[in-house]
């Protein structure tokens, strides 16, 4: 059996005979059993767009689609076929836009990317979203099969003009090799046999392509790098680092540090499941023994030199997923390697337009946008840039409330030492400020609709912690807007930076020992998580105002209500823009129930009970 190995993602959109160009090369590479065959002749007669009884490959490889989704079969997402020259895995990415993040995963995965284009329609955005996100994912070696050549009577201009535009855009994009094949796929025109219809090409078959496609050289000369997967204590005796090794090779005896600390060790022992050995390879599972205890654990990287460093500042490529945008100012989880920390978007440097397939200004990226931004990292992270590793270059976003992958991306530049700006110690700290004014510092986040009555409650609650002797300070969104926030609207951006700072400012008057109160409509849980991991655990209380937006539409204090329901207003929360509800609040204040000073006397029992009030 041919030991080489090849991954191969296909790319096509909708129609453009995808399906049937798998279906005919998996069948001439002999990977269809007969009976599959007999069942596909039986419903090319039946079903098939294929005049004169031939065969309709699409039935097979759509029937086998169909399959997956009742379940019937275990795994058809990859279609494995051979050659005496190779083994192919096939990954067969949908055409449709929402499916950009089976697309991405499998661009990650993949060695070659076949893009599929109809001759008579040419190259599309989504031809070219895909050309970029496999790109972008690390793909260095594109196949481009111009499809239904017949169509366009077997010319050869469509099929230049074709190869020629994806060659540009593969250039603007880092310069991937490319082979251009015209195909027929439905009578296998240069699918795994020569055409004879068009007598202008004289290059590779399809198949062809894939058996002459360069394989990734495992980088045997690439510094090893060991991302720590688990550490092994299963007696006092034995402690070992378990992780796959990416790049390089290590040996009983190398010099390896951590490259987070960059403390140093040699390696005693490389074990792998079956037993000890002298080296690893590039790829293998492995547990390393060092010859002395350092601290290591889990998303630590074993490295040889040069290690990378750790750093908390990271520009990347980011391919976006999610529904809802990607905003400066929101944070996210990153994993990379087995590695995982909360990333803040600090800057959003461009959004790739793939007409002109160069970055224009964007203050946002929506789903399927491919952008450049920089990430601002609460850990320090051991990474490199995609360039230099696969490994430990590429990363995923990740929603931290509902946990869905929202974002992929490879590092393009890291910010050296981390941060160029270093803490400064101060010696008078929060705690000496707070003894001073002999109290204990706290956020108390009052967050609800507009009109539920923040403001009025903050404000009695202010009142009373004053009576008693503490040191109080209230920020609320109308006048905030009028000062420090007076540059931002109403937008979804906008919003999320609007809390940013406020949950920033609230930090510093924590560190000066204050209890500060902040009443903002704050609608979206993500930023009153990252306002919470702001402080100290303890220190944050949120407050939710609950007032049904019937009762504030009622109240409607300042008129805005009204204008919102006319259409004069736009974006207003509770009427066109979003409000989510705190899950778990601190305290629940349901103005319905009781007046305002009962409220109020509620926070104030509540901090009474948390040691906050005396
Ligand atoms: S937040 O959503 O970004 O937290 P913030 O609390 O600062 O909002 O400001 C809300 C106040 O701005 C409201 O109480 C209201 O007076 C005013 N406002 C003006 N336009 C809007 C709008 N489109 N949506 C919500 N509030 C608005």
């Amino acid at each position: 059996m041919a030991e080489q190995l090849l991954r191969v993602l296909a790319c096509g959109s909708v129609d453009d005979g995808k399906s049937t160009l798998i279906g005919r090369l998996l069948h001439e590479c002999g990977a269809v059993p007969d009976d599959t065959m007999a069942a596909l002749a039986r419903d090319s007669r039946r079903f098939g767009t294929v005049a004169d009884g031939g065969l309709d490959f699409a039935l097979l490889v759509d029937g086998l689609a169909a399959e997956r989704e009742q379940g019937v079969t275990i795994d058809v997402a990859y279609r494995y076929f051979e050659t005496p020259r190779r083994r192919f895995i096939l990954a067969d990415a949908p055409g449709h836009q929402q499916y950009t993040r089976n697309m991405a995963t499998g661009a990650s995965l993949a060695d070659v990317a076949v893009l599929l284009v109809d001759a008579t329609k040419g190259v599309l955005a989504q031809t070219r979203r895909h050309a970029a996100i496999a790109a972008l994912m690390g793909v260095r070696e594109f196949v481009l099969a111009v499809n239904k050549m017949d169509l366009v009577g077997f010319a050869a201009a469509p099929f230049h003009a074709a190869s020629r535009e994806i060659r540009t855009l593969l250039d603007r994009l880092g310069g991937a090799a490319l082979t251009a094949i015209p195909v027929v796929a439905r009578d296998g025109d240069n699918v795994t046999r020569s055409g004879t219809r068009m007598a202008w090409y004289d290059g590779l078959t399809l198949l062809g392509a894939l058996e002459a496609a360069d394989l990734p050289v495992p980088r045997a000369d690439a510094p090893a790098r060991l991302p720590v997967q688990v550490v092994l204590r299963p007696d006092a005796a034995f402690r070992g680092y378990g992780g796959t090794l990416r790049g390089g090779g290590l040996a009983v005896g190398d010099g390896v540090v951590n490259a987070g600390s960059g403390t140093a060790a040699r390696i005693a022992r490389l074990v792998a499941p079956e037993g000890d050995r002298d080296r690893a390879e590039a790829g293998d599972a492995v547990t390393v023994v060092l010859d002395r205890e350092i601290d290591i654990s889990r998303g630590d990287v074993l490295a040889v030199a040069p290690a990378p460093e750790a750093t908390q500042q990271i520009t990347a490529r980011i391919v976006w997923m999610d529904d809802t945008d990607l905003f400066r100012g929101r944070a996210y989880l990153l994993m990379l390697g087995t590695a995982s920390t909360v990333a803040t978007v600090t800057d959003i440097a461009g959004r790739l337009d793939l007409d002109r397939i160069e970055d224009e200004p964007a203050r946002a990226l929506a789903a399927n946008e491919i952008g450049t931004v920089t990430l601002s990292l609460a850990q320090p992270l051991v990474c490199e840039t995609y360039a230099a590793s696969r490994a430990l270059g590429g990363f995923i976003l990740i929603d931290r409330l509902t946990r869905a992958t929202v974002g992929a991306g490879t590092i393009t530049r890291i910010q050296p030492n981390g941060r160029a700006i270093t803490w400064h110690r101060l010696d008078i700290d929060k705690s000496a400020r707070a003894a001073l004014k002999a109290q204990r510092p706290a956020v108390l986040w009052f967050t609800g609709l507009s009109g539920a009555g923040k403001s009025t409650i903050a404000n009695l609650v202010e009142k009373r912690l004053h009576a008693l002797g503490l040191h109080t300070m209230s920020l609320d969104g109308d006048n905030v807007r009028h000062g420090l926030n007076r540059d931002l609207g109403f937008s979804e951006a906008d919003r999320v930076e609007n809390i940013r700072r406020i949950a920033e400012v609230a930090k510093l008057f924590v560190e000066a020992g204050v209890i500060v109160l902040v009443s903002f409509i704050s609608p979206y849980r993500a930023e009153r998580m990252m306002a919470r991991d702001r402080v100290e655990a303890g220190e944050f209380l949120e407050i939710f105002v609950d007032t049904p937006v019937d009762e504030c539409r009622r109240r409607d204090p300042k008129g805005l209500y009204k204008r919102a329901d006319a259409g004069t207003l736009r974006n207003f929360t509770g009427v066109d823009a979003p409000y989510e509800a705190p899950e778990a609040p601190e305290i629940r204040l349901r103005t319905l129930a009781a007046e305002p000073e009962r409220l109020a006397e509620q926070v104030v029992a509540e901090l009474r009970r948390r040691g906050i009030v005396a």
